[in-house]
């Protein structure tokens, strides 16, 4: 490269997402190194400042490294990696200190550990979760926000959306491949930005938006899963998409959670003429792993033909409930529905994807310089299914691992890579193309690759979602680059990635159930994906370990 052309300072870290990952790989690297973090909608949404029950932190007496790691373990099914919930675990306590230091407003009690109350939601042996009463997420993007907003080398792109990493194939190099940066859509001024950086963190969170019904945000298009995976990078265990027990039914609030802690404080299922069904389904009723409650609701609904069942938490009383789930309760109120008096309508929905990019215990993904943190990766924790309030422990301890990795990594000059190229597009004439689809994919998630799958459902899903990427690829080469484009795009993506992963598990386990192979083999392993060819060819699997 001319020497002209190799920038005088070292290029920022740029943070592909402004929810509690990037917020905390920012904090961590800020001090030494510049940074920008990009967020392509408004900085508040994504599902960060959604998350209601909380954090888990091992804190109690009547707690143990040992019982969290089992307990994840147990509710991922046998595919949980030791190593990482064990690390994760012990890094818990401090990872609540940090929040706790950043100026999280966590509900109190003068006799819990760190002056901390805990709650308890499905799966735990004891109470580890603290919380900010029902609206933890809030209550901690809100206070990370302010400390982002205040660091003078942290610059907050709002409404620039990444769409590609760029690798050596873009500067035509034919060395190992590595990231120099990424390219994002300034979305107000419509135009493509070429950002070099020392290094990019995918920090996008899940792609839950790739079902119709889900508790997910808007943001949730899985756009970090497809650019690592068109960077060439592998991804892990897509087949595991969690789906939440307990999503308010409503016509007018299609995505709202009903926190799972409202079970850990004694809340019960029952059909509509006020019959309680869990203990058909689990000895540990309400507080069973989710993928087992969010099954016996839909065979439930299956089975009376019934559009949802209810969450009674009415034996609880009215003080304690608009104490600890003041969001809820006032939001079904506005909705008409007393959470003190009535029980509340629910039903499963999509809710947080256990797989991801494969990553390390430091965020490193398989191409150098490109890192992943959150949601968007696979690390092991979740395995099959993932625990109630570990991801947004996830989020933070290996949030400061990534950053410390990034900073021993040291400062980069990338060269100058090549500007977007628009010359061979026009502005597109016809949205409705990518309205339809966008509704099409969605649905036929739902309905092919939901709670309970067949082969030829998953089957069905792969043909349509092969001419959907057909007509999509047409549109992406010939138009001009738009969000809701892009974010399709992505979806394709993703859903293809699960579907493959779901046709590759000839097995019923966590949160893949085959009608035609509804047992669990004795030995099983994470699924793997690695794009093979660039061309449309079939994509190479192989197990993790194997
Ligand atoms: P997010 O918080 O989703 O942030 C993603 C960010 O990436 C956003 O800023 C978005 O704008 C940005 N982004 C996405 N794509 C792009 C792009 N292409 N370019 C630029 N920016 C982009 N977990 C728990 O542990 N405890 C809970 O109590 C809990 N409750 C939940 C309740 C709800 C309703 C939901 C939906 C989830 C809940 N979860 C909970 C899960 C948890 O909230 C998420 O897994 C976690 O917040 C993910 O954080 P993240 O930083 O990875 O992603
Ligand atoms: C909830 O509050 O039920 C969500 C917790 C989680 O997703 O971890």
């Amino acid at each position: 490269m001319p020497e002209s052309e190799v920038p005088a300072s070292p290029a920022p870290v740029v943070i592909v997402g402004a929810g509690l990952a990037g917020l905390t790989v920012a904090l961590h690297l800020a001090q030494r190194h510049p940074v920008v973090v990009l967020a392509k909608r408004n900085i508040d949404e994504g599902a960060t400042a959604w998350a209601q029950g909380g954090i888990v932190g091992v804190l109690g007496d009547d707690d143990s490294i040992e019982s969290h790691v089992r307990d994840t373990q147990d509710a991922g099914a046998g595919l949980v990696d030791e190593q990482t919930a064990r690390f994760i675990a012990e890094h818990s306590a401090e990872a609540v200190a940090w929040l706790v230091e950043s100026g999280v407003p966590f509900s109190p009690d003068p006799q819990g550990p760190l002056g901390l109350h805990l709650t308890r939601e499905g799966g735990h042996a004891v109470r580890r979760i603290a919380h900010a009463a029902d609206a933890t997420g809030k209550a901690i993007h809100d206070a990370l926000l302010e400390r982002v907003r205040q660091h003078p080398n942290i610059t907050l792109r709002e409404r620039w959306m990444a769409l590609d990493v760029i690798t050596s194939r873009h500067l035509r190099r034919e060395e190992q491949p590595q990231c120099y940066g990424i390219y994002a859509l300034d979305i107000d001024h419509q135009r493509v930005e070429t950002l070099p950086a020392t290094a990019v963190v995918l920090a996008t969170g899940g792609a839950g938006k790739v079902y119709r019904y889900t508790t997910n945000p808007d943001t949730a298009t899985g756009d970090g899963i497809a650019m690592a995976w068109r960077a060439g990078c592998r991804i892990g265990n897509m087949e595991f998409i969690q789906f939440h027990p307990t999503c308010l039914y409503h016509p007018q609030e299609r995505s709202f959670l009903i926190t799972e802690a409202m079970r850990g404080e004694g809340a019960h299922l029952k059909l509509p003429d006020g019959t309680r069904f869990m203990a058909a389904h689990d000895e540990r009723l309400e507080l069973a792993p989710r993928d087992i409650v969010a099954r016996a609701i839909d065979f439930e609904m299956k089975r009376h033909g019934i559009d949802y069942v209810l969450l009674d938490a009415t034996h609880l009383g009215e003080s304690f409930l608009r104490e600890h789930f003041p969001t809820i309760y006032a939001r079904c109120l506005h909705l008409g529905i007393d959470i003190a008096r009535q029980p509340i309508p629910v039903v499963p929905a999509a809710h947080y994807t256990c797989g991801g990019v494969v990553t390390d215990l430091q965020g490193r993904t398989d191409l150098p310089g490109l890192y992943a943190v959150g949601e968007t990766t696979y690390t092991g924790l979740h395995g099959a299914n993932r625990l109630a309030s570990n991801s947004l422990l996830e989020c933070v301890v290996l949030g400061r691992t990534c950053a410390r990795d990034i900073l021993d990594r040291g400062a980069k000059h990338p060269p100058l890579p090549p500007a977007w190229d628009e010359s061979q597009v026009e502005n597109a004439d016809e949205q409705v193309v990518i309205a339809h689809n966008w509704d099409e994919l969605r649905l036929l998630m739902w309905n092919y690759v939901g709670i309970v799958r067949t082969t030829k459902r998953l089957e069905r899903a792969l043909h349509r979602i092969k001419l959907l990427r057909t007509e999509i690829d047409d549109y992406y080469a010939n138009f001009r680059v738009n969000r809701d484009l892009l974010e399709l795009r992505n979806l394709v993506d993703c859903a293809e990635l699960i579907v493959r992963s779901a046709l590759m598990r000839h097995e019923s386990r966590g949160l893949h159930y085959s009608r035609d192979f509804p047992h669990t083999l004795p030995v099983s392993f994470p699924t793997v994906l690695l794009r093979a060819h660039r061309d449309g060819k079939k994509p190479k699997a192989y197990g993790l370990s194997g």
